[in-house]
């Protein structure tokens, strides 16, 4: 963490924002933010009503901290302003959705196309007995079903709850059964790196570990059976699973026959929309609830004023479905906003390394979103790919996931953006449920690695272990800001970072657990939400995130906590207690290495080490699958036993070790910093 400070504060680099760009702009009044910042309900009122409301809401908010109810008394439905309100008006023909499958198939679909799939979809889900409030739990591969399930349940008023198709059964198992989902929707397996994930028999595996709730399984063709072919590329060999009559329902049988008219539910703006599972600090994955009307008004805005989004715009966000960016910018922020989305569903370098920048030909995508990870994964590629493509059809870039470096921010600029696209770099959460820091591109002068202000209407700041306010407040104010720096070190002010006030798209709790959502977020400051992220502030009020400050680890984007690999680990027969840590690593941003002690009684053998990776992978997913694992004989604890994660990564990360005052035994920790640094010679 301490070489994450020092480069980003050596970062002096500042990038205005061109005047064409900012003349052009949604947004390029720097007004805005004290004018929001005056009366943020009103700010937040006015954004509501860009959405197509059935009933106007009676008050904007009402606030009992840590509960927030928005737009009360308004009735809205998500998908007919997603969907609808386009296909019936101006829209109709253009396009939604363009898909590009692994093996290369093509599909466009236009609202209007869009609003009979999900129509269809819709009356196929009320046909198999789902209603209002129901869980719907989605694990399908990156394929434009995925996006017209969730309208669906939208629509119905059907709670989706979207697992991503990376995760193995176990991880399903445990999120079915704490939504008590009572539909699986799936497909027979979905493309990835030229092979088949194999998602229908996952999902068989997890229901035979025992889903009580579930009724059926709807399950979409993708693949079809091994020797298919989709664009004459044959599929391969992979588990199809298994046909159990009455719980599993053909999507071919079910769906495609159905009445293209469906009416939309009227919900209440504080209806739940849906649940999004996201790992916490302890082993349990905390199910994230999002409500509808203030949902919907964050992804809204935050669409149109940070991505800048025009009407000609074909919008490419890298992010799968399953996750939250899937959410909200792929599906309803733009849609709610009458975009044109651009869906990948498989690998980056697939069939070679230029895919991305080939689909953004293609398509004249003028937006990409993606990650940091992909970012420095295409460095180490080589700007050799990206040369060899046009993109000049781009006008935006964004990053989201984690700290962006500035090496990769600066390479995305050059070799990406062609130095003429702005780039935002945003601060959000899954339970923030939109962006919340970033620059605005037609104002932001921005400062590679810096997610600058938090969006008009939020009000962030710095707090110290007290909760003391560490920021001036001169520094809150745009006008004052002071842009350009003297060279040298900022002075910096470092600490947690805090929200302040409500915002409409906030979580609303943690799904069955109300206690853990005070623990979590609203226990650590008196008056504010604790995201678990560090940061600092800079002379200019820009902040800089640092990472978490808990134990949640952000591998590759995706939040994993330690305590869930521990207990993958320790699941192992051959394992008495693990330690795990995220390690700096080049392209992931952290990897997973993990400290184990082996049972007495356990016979070690070669390849223990694969089959423990092997293991954690089997019980989450691939994407925990540790890069070490080391075995030790002792792991450094306090003398109250706490593990020194601090010690481990050290360790990991080759520094001279900290403080080691409070161990119980300190010779533990020199015992396995020779043990690593044989283990990496
Ligand atoms: C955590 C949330 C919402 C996007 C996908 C991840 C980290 C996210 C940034 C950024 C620095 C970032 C934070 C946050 N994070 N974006 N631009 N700069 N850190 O969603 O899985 O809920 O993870 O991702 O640590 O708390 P998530």
């Amino acid at each position: 963490m301490s070489d994450t400070i020092s480069t980003l504060l050596d970062e002096n680099r500042v990038f205005p924002p061109t005047e064409a760009f900012s003349a052009a702009a949604n947004m390029s009044n720097p007004d805005i933010y004290d004018h929001a910042a005056s009366d943020p309900e009103s700010f937040w009122e006015g954004w509501a009503g860009a959405l197509h409301w059935y009933k106007k809401w009676d008050s904007v908010l009402e606030w009992n901290r840590p509960y927030a109810k928005w737009f009360l008394g308004g009735k809205l439905n998500a998908c007919y302003n997603c969907v609808d309100r386009h296909a019936l008006g101006p829209r109709a023909v253009k396009r939604a959705i363009i898909f590009e499958g692994e093996p290369g198939d093509i599909r466009e679909i236009s609202y209007m196309e869009l609003l009979d799939e999900v129509s269809k979809i819709a009356n196929g889900l009320l046909n198999l007995g789902i209603r209002k409030g129901d869980r719907v739990c989605i694990y399908m591969p990156m394929i434009p079903e995925l996006a017209m399930t969730m309208l669906a349940c939208a629509r119905i008023g059907a709670v989706h709850s979207v697992v991503f198709g990376g995760f193995s059964a176990d991880s399903l198992h445990e999120r079915i059964n704490d939504a008590q989902a009572k539909l699986v929707v799936t497909a027979d397996g979905g493309w990835r790196r030229g092979h088949i994930v194999p998602l229908k028999a996952t999902v068989d595996e997890a229901l035979d570990m025992g889903c009580p709730s579930v009724e059926h399984v709807l399950m979409y063709r993708r693949v079809g059976l091994p020797g298919n072919t989709i664009n004459k590329i044959p599929v391969p060999d992979y588990n199809v699973g298994k046909w159990e009559p009455i719980r599993d329902i053909d999507w071919n049988e079910h769906i495609l026959p159905l009445s293209t008219d469906c009416p939309c539910e009227e919900m209440d703006s504080e209806d739940m929309m849906f649940i999004l599972y996201t790992s916490g600090s302890t082993g349990k994955p905390k199910g994230i609830v999002h409500t509808t009307g203030g949902y919907m008004t964050g992804v809204l805005a935050t669409t149109r004023w940070v991505f800048d989004l025009k009407e000609e715009d074909v919008f490419f966000c890298t992010a799968d479905c399953g996750w939250i960016t899937g959410h909200s910018y792929v599906v309803y922020g733009p849609m709610a906003n009458g975009a044109t989305v651009v869906m990948y569903e498989g690998a980056l370098d697939m069939p070679q390394k230029d895919r991305l920048w080939r689909i953004i030909d293609r398509h004249r995508a003028t937006i990409l979103y993606t990650a940091p990870t992909a970012i420095r994964t295409f460095m180490k590629w080589g700007a050799e790919w990206p040369k060899k493509c046009r993109l000049d059809s781009l006008r935006l870039l964004g990053s989201v996931g984690e700290p962006i470096n500035p090496e990769a921010w600066i390479w995305y600029h050059e070799h990406i953006g062609k130095e003429v696209c702005p780039i935002v770099d945003t601060w959000w959460q899954t339970e923030t449920g939109a962006i919340m820091i970033t620059p605005l591109p037609g104002i932001t002068k921005t400062k590679p690695g810096s997610a600058t202000r938090p969006f008009p209407g939020i009000s962030a700041t710095i707090l110290d272990e007290q909760g003391r306010d560490l920021m001036p407040q001169h520094l809150m104010d745009v006008k004052e800001a002071k842009w350009l720096h003297s060279g040298g070190k900022r002075p910096s002010i470092g600490g947690y970072l805090a929200i302040t006030r409500p915002w409409p798209s906030m979580t609303r709790g943690i799904y069955g657990d109300p206690e853990r959502f005070v623990n979590t977020y609203w226990t650590r400051f008196k008056d504010a939400y604790f995201p678990g992220d560090g940061a600092k502030a800079d002379e200019d009020g820009y902040f800089w995130l640092l990472g978490r400050v808990d134990d949640v680890m952000l591998v590759s984007g995706h939040n994993i906590s330690t305590m869930e690999v521990e207990s993958a680990l320790v699941d192992h027969p051959a394992v008495a207690e693990a330690a795990v840590i995220g390690k700096k690593h080049e392209v992931k941003g952290q990897a997973i290495s993990a400290f184990v002690i082996i049972r007495a009684q356990f016979k070690q053998h070669d390849g223990l080490i694969e089959e423990l990776k092997a293991h954690v992978a089997k019980k989450i997913g691939a994407l925990a699958r540790p890069d070490d694992v080391i075995i030790t004989a002792e792991l450094p604890k306090t003398r109250s036993g706490k593990i020194m994660r601090r010690l481990l990564r050290d360790v990991a990360e080759g520094r001279a070790l900290g403080d080691t005052t409070t161990l119980a035994d300190p010779a533990v920790v020199s015992a396995l910093r020779d043990k690593y640094e044989s283990m990496e010679g």
